[in-house]
């Protein structure tokens, strides 16, 4: 059955600008952001503080059992407990594939995901969005960048953080991230044929929110 809410599907490799671009996006259309990579580094998070070997998949799925995880204005909580800081540490980061390839994760966060958009107008930013989440998508955008840039970005963010990096350990990371959220068996990342193609490497984020915001609103469908 239709409704009124409409949805925007945002996917790309790890540190392409989406989360940047469709929070902003999502404040200019008044309509609701939500991180689906978080909800994976959630999960990475508890698994992690339980002392669980993240390959052990029996053990995150028994762990997954009685896990609760929600949104509430723009924060996530796990198991009723706020973990925004938390999910963005670098060892969550460095594990968190090997969590979202387990297909019963992935089961539990994607119907999570579906009842989200069901009940308003959603913005959703992951890897399996306009291909598994929402297929059915209003607007579909697939963002890229170098593994350069992408590495340049994450490396200031967690210098900024205070954590202690180098910037080719982080450019080997993403290549592994990369590789594994590509050709995992569930939701690979990849791109739906439907969406718009955004290289973000030499854009200014402002630029990103405009084309989006523009298609949106039924504009100009030229190239950015
Ligand atoms: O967007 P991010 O870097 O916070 O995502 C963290 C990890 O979660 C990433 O390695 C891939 C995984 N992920 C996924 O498999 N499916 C999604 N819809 C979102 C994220």
């Amino acid at each position: 059955m239709s409704n009124s809410y409409y949805s925007i599907a945002i996917d790309g490799p790890s540190a392409s600008g989406k989360s940047t671009i469709a929070k902003m996006v999502s404040k200019i259309l008044n309509i609701e952001y939500i991180d689906t990579g978080a909800m994976y580094r959630a999960i990475t998070y508890k698994v992690l503080k339980n002392n669980i070997d993240p390959l052990d998949e029996k053990a995150v799925i028994d762990l997954l059992k009685e896990t609760e995880i929600d949104f509430i204005n723009n924060s996530i909580y796990l198991d009723g407990v706020n973990v925004d800081k938390e999910i963005r540490d670098n060892i969550v980061s460095k594990n968190v594939s090997y969590i979202a390839m387990i297909k019963e994760v992935r089961e539990k966060l994607v119907h999570l995901q579906q009842a989200m958009a069901k009940k308003k107008s959603v913005i959703m930013d992951g890897r399996d969005i306009g291909t598994v989440v929402l297929p059915h998508a209003d607007y579909k955008f697939f963002l890229t960048a170098s593994v350069e840039e992408r590495a340049k970005r994450r490396f200031k963010e967690l210098i900024n953080r205070g954590e202690d990096v180098k910037f080719e350990d982080i450019v080997e990371e993403l290549k592994t991230r990369d590789e594994i959220d590509s050709n995992r068996e569930v939701g690979p990342l990849v791109r739906s044929k439907d969406a718009y193609l955004l290289d973000t490497s030499n854009k200014s984020i402002e630029d990103c929110v405009d084309f989006i915001v523009s298609i949106v609103n039924g504009g100009n469908e030229g190239v950015l």
